[in-house]
């Protein structure tokens, strides 16, 4: 499914040069969930891992996450909102469908000199977000780049249906791109797509295919939708096989990854992943217990926990990887 692709050799680096990440304030823990829906915190722990996750407040938007967990990652990185080139954000429920989420954010940051854009690549969203800003750094069209993955969940979960409500949270992450001199940054991305799987993952209403009614709205079409089953199987394989291309393409092995930062899904997930790698349950960072998946914001909320945990330091390589609906896969190797 993967097409060879080539080795980064670019003339400048693109490193991350802070990291910031934010959740909102309420916990929902899964005594909660069983009070909502035909549940136990048994089932939860043990099929997931999840032990509580973060929901918004009711005016709390994907922006205003976005912007919290923005600004910490600008303070980190030494920039200020007139240094920001580019701006773009990750997710899969923006404020509305347009204008884009990045640009709300470019306003709220007061980031004028910007150029904001949405990309939408679900769970997989944080790594293609950094894949497309490196480039823009190493080609020498933009000096500082503000990645952001942020996501409601919580907005387009159906909180009826116990197959998906457990799974989810709210939250973002963010990282500010540039070029650091004598550093080798982002080493390499492998991304991945496999539209023929659409139907795995989706929200079916409210866009062209199927316009909001009455009928799509008491069809529960606005909510998300999962095949959990064959999600995981797909998740599983896909991350797997990204991460050693990533590894091999830059003649690396496991043990030489500091620390592995899979998309927080689920536990089990997490743990097969870390298995079929090699990699020792040290070396795979897990977070997913205090957030479920945060889908596009699970990475950048994970890795920044991790660099402030002392998980990760300087000049210790890095191993993304993700997985998401579309499907969409990827995988990268930094130096931090
Ligand atoms: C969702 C997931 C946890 C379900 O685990 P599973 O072992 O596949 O469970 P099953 O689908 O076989 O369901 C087993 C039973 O538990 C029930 N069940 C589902 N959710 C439940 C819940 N929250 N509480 C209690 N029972 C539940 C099912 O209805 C089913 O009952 P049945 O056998 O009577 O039909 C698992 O499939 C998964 O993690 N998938 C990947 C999800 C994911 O990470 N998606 C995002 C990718 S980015």
């Amino acid at each position: 499914m993967n097409h060879p692709r080539i080795q980064r050799a670019p003339l400048r680096t693109a490193s991350i040069v802070g990291l910031g990440s934010y959740v909102p304030e309420r916990v929902m823990t899964n005594a909660d969930l069983e009070r909502m829906v035909e549940t136990s915190d048994e089932w939860i722990t043990t099929r997931t891992g999840i032990r509580e996750r973060r929901i918004a407040g009711a005016s709390e938007t994907t922006s205003d996450m976005a912007l919290e967990a923005a600004r910490r990652a600008m303070t980190a990185a030494g920039v200020t909102a007139g240094d920001i080139d580019l701006i773009i954000v990750a997710t899969i429920t923006p404020d509305m469908p347009f204008p884009s989420t990045a640009c709300l954010v470019q306003q709220k940051l007061g980031a004028d000199r910007a150029v904001a854009f949405d990309i939408e690549a679900a769970c997989s969203g944080f790594v293609y977000a950094l894949d497309i800003g490196a480039r823009f750094v190493e080609a020498g069209a933009h000096e500082t780049v503000l990645i952001i993955g942020a996501e409601k969940m919580s907005s387009v979960v159906d909180w009826t249906d116990r197959n998906t409500c457990v799974l989810f949270g709210d939250g973002a992450g963010a990282a500010v791109l540039k070029h650091r001199p004598g550093a080798r940054g982002l080493l390499t991305a492998s991304l991945g797509s496999d539209g023929s799987k659409a139907g795995l993952l989706e929200l079916p209403g409210g866009g062209s295919a199927c316009p909001a009614t009455a009928e799509s709205v008491a069809g529960r079409r606005h909510f998300l939708r999962m095949d959990g089953k064959e999600t995981f199987k797909n998740a599983v394989q896909a991350m797997v096989s990204a991460s050693n291309e990533v590894l091999e393409r830059c003649g690396l092995s496991i043990d030489q990854i500091r620390c592995v930062i899979p998309h927080q899904a689920n536990q089990r997930i997490l743990s097969a992943v870390g298995e079929r790698l090699g990699a020792t349950a040290e070396q795979v960072f897990v977070n997913v217990d205090r957030y479920g998946n945060t889908s596009a914001a699970s990475v950048g909320i994970a890795m920044d926990e991790a660099v402030r945990e002392g998980r990760i330091r300087r000049g210790d390589l890095v191993l993304l990887v993700v997985f998401g609906a579309g499907l969409t896969w990827g995988a990268a190797v930094l130096e931090w």
